[in-house]
């Protein structure tokens, strides 16, 4: 069995050799043409005149071509058709594609773009979210509100209240590889697609549209990208359908792919928030009421913000049961990049709103922040569930024993049973069946000696006047599955070939995140063969068809799924085969062996048999999440098929004369379920922490008041480096099945583990919270700046 093996990532050495390919790395045939944008100085105004003869008679200038040159519109959003590739008249950000050069070498065409003059008559950006309010420029007409029970009584009555605000910066992907895409021009009008990006369909799509063909005239290819963390999501239809229309009037080869500030500049990034609430709790820190309004960025565009902002409300009470609460969110809309798809999807911003509440009423009660968490916790309901902890975790492959539930239509019972009246639900009534965060809290706080270490810390203040110390525990549950219930479906497409070799195929997208390692162990486990046996593939439209984006954690889950369906439906028919031939029903495939009875073979053996009876060595497969529905608009159903769970434990250290601060130690327990690779699952972990709390301490995005981003090379704009990582990092997993009938009682692990960043801020409130009486209120990014002036202000 290769399931729950720590086997490294299939393209590791390659990585790490520098031999992976990525779309930058194909080789281009003779006569390839690169691409550049030309782009917007202003952020917001009308074009009056395009002076581009200076770009046209430029070295190495084949072609350029503006909005009106462009064939079918060439819309590139992802949602609304509010993108032209190219601005035709008004202007909406600093950065925007105003003209595209086709050139004979990159150099040449990013040279030429910006001898381009463009006047453009310059109208008021609106830039800030007070900016928006007042001009009511958003999304969706007015304010989404989501509500259980009765906020306003229920604060009217409380026996304590606060108010208060948490403002979060935005984050750069920074995937290391940047957007790219490279199109072939095929016979008859046809066209070859490679690009970086999640979202394999969607640019199929795209570039079906411009191009004026169906879908079947476009074939894209995503063999893996460097990262792409939901920037890959919708950001690379530029590229893709740049490419595609250029290829088509050039008739020959097309590449394009942004340097390091172009991508920074036009791209979009995470949604910045600005959260203010009302919470009303009684003297032991339990929240009675909650208010909260989320006011978040979107950016020109509509792009994905409506669900990332749906996200960001579902995930306002984070781990914490409330009965009478208020959500409202505001969709701003803003002259700045379109702001996009970034791991979490709008769940961290809600989950940071929720600790920095709780933060706020256990700094305000005088109470260790981790008691007020426990105080408000859902309850643990684990034992309620069917499955029990300690289920095996999956039927072996060498048994039929979940043939009876295989098939594409027949939905998949939930082991999760229908919510007695009492039971707790989540603000949008969904019932909380599957929590652990109680008992996965404990584990942690005994492990990484939480009690013992928050004294000697009080103790170590006690005496050091100049460096502080923190220390806070934070949880995190994060629904799973997308919220817009069709996109939870996934295609495999497996082929045996007659010397046993296996070619896997799926819909899901390689981002560095290990999705195709852990379903070849799928594949591998079903016929009970070593995984060098199967053949991992490049994500292709041609073989398995409507794709969602490789997104929302949900990669596995689908895909896992879609594979072993196909998988069981070959591996059914040898056995059916092998059972006439040898007549009996007693056949194991196990340790790259097939036995029938008292014979044995190997599986080679058993496939050149299938092959020479003709039998189908081939199958798709097919997966629909069962048992979930979601109305967005009132805010009410099951979106998740279930919850991810984790907490971490992190301590910093801050010097009060600077603001300047450090990471200590980091300890994590995480739910993965019954880990399909626990190897990948606590990289992620590990990965998904770091980023977040990169987004939280140094990363600050930074626009100036005409609009123009200032943080757009890594000489301003500051990831996390190696020496940021925790001194100690103790990554654990909670390696318990999901009561979910998941692929192998997994759990989706993408982006939860990010949300663990926030004990790092967390942290860092603590030791300030050491430096004085008053509240400190610590914003995000906690950079240098904003712990000093939260320090400041605990002195004040
Ligand atoms: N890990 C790596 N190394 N690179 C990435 O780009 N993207 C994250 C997460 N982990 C990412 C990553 C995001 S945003 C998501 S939604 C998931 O991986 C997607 O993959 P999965 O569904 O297979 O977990
Ligand atoms: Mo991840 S933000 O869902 O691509």
């Amino acid at each position: 069995m290769s399931i729950a093996k720590p086997l490294p990532h299939d393209a590791a050495r390659l990585h790490v050799t520098g031999t992976a390919r990525y779309t930058d790395d194909i080789p281009t045939p003779t006569g390839t043409l690169h691409l550049a944008f030309g782009t917007s100085k202003i952020a917001a105004g009308t074009i009056t005149a395009m002076q581009l003869e200076q770009v046209k008679s430029a070295p190495g200038v084949i072609r350029v071509l503006t909005a009106a040159d462009l064939p079918n519109g060439c819309d590139v959003s992802p949602s609304n058709h509010d993108e032209p590739l190219l601005a035709e008249t008004t202007v909406h950000y600093v950065g925007q594609p105003l003209f595209l050069v086709i050139a004979t070498s990159h150099l040449a065409a990013r040279h030429a773009a910006a001898l381009g003059e463009v006047e453009i008559t310059p109208t008021k950006p609106i830039l800030t979210i007070q900016d928006a309010l007042a001009a009511n420029s958003r999304f969706e007409g007015g304010p989404r509100i989501y509500q259980k029970g009765d906020a306003e009584t229920a604060l009217s009555t409380a026996k304590n209240s606060l108010s208060g605000q948490i403002t979060m910066g935005g984050q750069e992907h920074f995937y290391l590889e940047g957007q790219a895409a490279l199109v072939l021009p095929l016979e008859g009008g046809d066209m070859l697609v490679h690009s970086s990006t999640q979202h394999p369909t969607e640019i199929q799509h795209k570039v079906a549209h411009a191009i004026g063909k169906p879908m079947h005239a476009v074939r894209v290819e995503t063999r893996r990208m460097g990262g792409g963390f939901g920037g890959k999501e919708s950001q690379g239809n530029a590229l893709a359908v740049a490419c595609a229309v250029a290829a088509q009037l050039t008739q020959q080869p097309c590449k394009m792919r942004y340097d390091r500030d172009d991508d920074m500049i036009i791209t979009g990034k995470r949604h910045d928030f600005q959260i203010d609430y009302t919470v009303g709790f009684d003297p032991d820190g339990r929240i009675t009421a909650l208010d909260v309004t989320q006011y978040t960025r979107c950016g020109w565009a509509q792009d994905l913000s409506l669900p990332v902002a749906d996200r960001a409300m579902l995930h306002a009470d984070n781990a914490y049961h409330l009965n009478d609460i208020r959500i409202t969110s505001h969709r701003l809309k803003t002259n700045m990049q379109s702001a996009t798809a970034f791991r979490g999807f709008g769940g961290p911003q809600g989950v940071l709103g929720m600790e920095k509440i709780i933060d706020h009423v256990a700094q305000h009660l005088a109470l260790d922040p981790l008691t007020v968490r426990r105080r408000n916790y859902y309850a643990d309901l684990i034992a309620d569930v069917e499955t029990p902890a300690t289920a095996p975790v999956a039927p072996p492959s060498n048994t039929n024993a979940d043939n009876a539930s295989r098939g594409a239509d027949k939905p998949r019972p939930t082991s999760i049973p229908a919510a007695p009246k009492d039971v707790q639900t989540t603000p949008y009534d969904q019932p909380v069946t599957d929590c652990i965060i109680n008992a996965l809290t404990d584990q942690l706080a005994d492990s990484c000696d939480y009690d013992r270490r928050r004294k000697s810390i009080a103790e170590w203040n006690a005496e050091n006047p100049i460096l502080k110390r923190g220390i806070a525990i934070t949880p995190v549950k994060f629904g799973i599955s997308f919220t817009l219930t069709h996109l939870n479906q996934a295609g495999a497409l497996v082929h045996v070939y007659q010397d046993g070799s296996i070619h896997l195929n799926h819909g899901g997208t390689e981002m560095g995140q290990g999705l195709f390692q852990k379903i070849a162990q799928v594949a591998a486990s079903r016929f009970g063969v070593p995984t060098e046996t199967v053949k991992i593939t490049a994500t292709d439209t041609a073989k398995v068809p409507n794709t969602s984006a490789t997104a929302a954690s949900s990669g596995t889950d689908l895909n896992g799924m879609a594979v072993q369906n196909a998988c069981d439906e070959i591996r059914t028919r040898i056995e059916a085969h092998l059972a006439e031939k040898h007549q009996t029903g007693n056949i194991r495939f196990d340790d790259g062996l097939v036995k029938i009875g008292k014979d044995v073979i190997t599986f080679a053996q058993a496939a050149a048999s299938a092959y020479e009876n003709r039998v189908s060595l081939s199958a798709t497969g097919f997966y629909k999440t069962p048992d979930i529905q979601w109305d967005r608009i009132a805010g009410k159903g099951r979106p998740f098929f279930y919850f991810a769970y984790g907490a971490a434990c992190t301590e910093v250290v801050i010097d009060t004369l600077t603001g300047e601060n450090r990471i200590l130690r980091t300890d994590i327990l995480h739910d993965a379920g019954a880990s399909l690779n626990p190897a990948i699952d606590i990289g992620q972990i590990e990965g998904g922490y770091v980023q977040g709390a990169g987004w939280l301490t140094t990363e600050e995005l930074v626009w100036d008041d005409h609009g123009r981003l200032k943080t757009h090379a890594p000489s301003t704009y500051k990831i996390p480096a190696c020496s940021d990582r925790p001194g100690i990092f103790n990554v654990a997993l909670w390696d318990k099945p999901n009561p979910a009938q998941t692929i192998y009682r997994s759990k989706a692990v993408g982006e939860p583990p990010f949300m663990l960043g926030i004990s790092a801020f967390m942290a860092l409130a603590d030791a300030v919270a050491a430096c004085g009486p008053a509240y400190g209120d610590l914003q995000a990014p906690a950079n240098a700046e904003a712990v000093l002036s939260a320090v400041q202000r605990t002195r004040a």
